[in-house]
């Protein structure tokens, strides 16, 4: 009898790898592949890497590096790299010359590709890399195999246009290449019919959604379109670009039921300086009123944002700008992130690099000032009743089940497991910093 197929895949990096991921898995489902969290009962180990930082980088280096016994131990084990580094040539490069034990490299462009690239590495034993610029069209039609059986991810558009000066995606990720609105409907649909009751909306900047198309539909059209789907209750999207959110779009966010009160909007920077030489395109003053304008709307949305500290020339002033703005957003929870130097960036070759031992303590101050906004934000809904659609029991106590707000905050509550993807009414008797504990209604 033929041994099980199992593959075993890791994922680095942002919500489009984990999206992309789905469909490698769809692809091998296909070929006949099962899948494990345990890297060494698998015959086909991926690693989906990201490069926007040096770290997850490091990470995959190392991982990859711990597997050559096993490589030598069993040659019919196939190992491969995939995703965004790869797409640049240096690293691809290295990758080739250090990672002599690995089989298969192949981008963000050619997944579709994967059973044929497979299948040349099974008939000739070679090592095959596929890596293709642009693709130009997204690719559709392709298989996806779900962790969830009622939440589910919607990619609207692929690339970036915007080149902030510290980013690495528009080069790797290529421009931005919207997928027709009637794809993503029929997606949506599908995803309906098979009992999916919550779509996140994926793009690496969604608010230009439709702009490459020229069919007269934009962002905030989609949304509607998608609002009347049955069966589809919540949606969700990210990431939002704060250059392009339309005042047709904020009127959307208020105006459509299913389109949740949670708004991704990263700030990257406090400072008018720093976020020029980003090359954002808005300033803090535009930022502010935007969010007012957001909050006058819709006024109980969450918001979330992404800020960077020790961006080239980031002075002690600069960065409290930064902190008095995270002060005076007071934002539900923010994503921090060291500025970290990638290779073929303009800011790479900025004067003023900040040193690591300042970019670690401006880092650590702003996770402390935004910790406490997180709490006491928290601390303002007990006693509130929030909609909590189910996701699984909690992680430390299997009596617990663990779901999430319309305004994307996770809730620990005692129930069973038959709520799993059912919306139940949750009312939170305890805040913490990045939950809330609740009892069902
Ligand atoms: N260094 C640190 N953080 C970065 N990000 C993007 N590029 C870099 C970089 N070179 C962060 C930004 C972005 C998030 C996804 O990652 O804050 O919004
Ligand atoms: Fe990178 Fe800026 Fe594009 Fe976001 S908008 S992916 S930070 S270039």
């Amino acid at each position: 009898m033929d041994r099980q197929l199992l593959a075993c895949i890791r994922t680095f990096g942002c919500q489009m790898n984990e999206r992309d991921t789905e469909t490698i898995q769809g692809l091998l489902a296909q070929e006949g592949y099962r899948f494990t969290t345990d890297i060494k009962e698998a015959q086909l180990i991926l690693f989906n890497t990201c490069c926007v930082r040096e770290n997850p980088e490091r990470k995959v280096y190392g991982q990859v590096e711990m597997l050559r016994g096993a490589k030598a131990d069993n040659p019919e084990l196939i190992i491969g790299i995939c995703g965004c580094m790869p797409q640049q040539k240096e690293e691809l490069t290295e990758m080739l010359e250090r990672l002599t034990h690995v089989d298969l490299i192949f981008g963000t462009h050619n997944i579709h590709r994967l059973p044929e690239l497979l299948h040349r590495i099974k008939t000739t034993g070679e090592r095959v890399v596929e890596i293709l610029d642009e693709s130009g069209e997204p690719v559709e039609g392709l298989p996806a195999h779900r962790e969830s059986d009622f939440k589910a991810w919607v990619t609207v558009m692929h690339g970036c246009n915007n080149f902030c000066s510290y980013c690495i995606v528009p080069y790797v990720r290529g421009r931005e290449h919207s997928r027709l609105p009637k794809e993503i409907l029929r997606e949506a649909k599908s995803l309906a019919d098979e009992g999916i009751k919550e779509i996140t909306l994926l793009g690496q900047n969604v608010n230009s959604y439709g702009q490459d198309l020229r069919l007269g539909m934009d962002f905030a059209d989609l949304l509607s379109e998608l609002n009347q789907v049955p069966g589809i209750e919540r949606i969700r999207f990210t990431t939002s670009h704060p250059k392009d959110i339309s005042d047709k779009l904020i009127l959307q966010l208020a105006r459509l039921e299913k389109v949740c009160e949670h708004l991704h909007l990263p700030v990257q920077a406090g400072s008018d300086h720093v976020l020029k030489r980003m090359n954002r395109g808005y300033n803090r003053e535009y930022y502010l009123q935007l969010v007012d304008k957001v909050r006058y709307h819709v006024p109980d949305i969450s918001l979330t944002t992404d800020i960077m500290v020790g961006f080239p020339g980031e002075t002690d002033a600069d960065f409290a700008d930064t902190l008095s703005l995270v002060e005076e957003i007071r934002y539900d929870s923010a994503f921090t992130f060291i500025y970290s130097p990638r290779k073929g960036t303009p800011a790479t070759k900025m004067p003023d690099q900040v040193p690591e031992e300042v970019k670690k303590e401006r880092i650590y101050q702003l996770i402390e000032v935004q910790n406490k906004i997180s709490l006491e934000l928290n601390q303002r809904l007990c006693g509130e009743e929030l909609e909590v659609l189910v996701e699984g029991t909690s992680k430390h106590d299997a009596h617990f089940l663990s779901g999430k707000t319309r305004t994307a905050k996770t809730v620990a509550f005692p129930g069973s497991q038959d709520l799993v993807g059912q919306l139940v009414s949750v009312r939170i008797t305890e805040a913490k910093t990045w939950s809330l504990v609740g009892e069902i209604v």
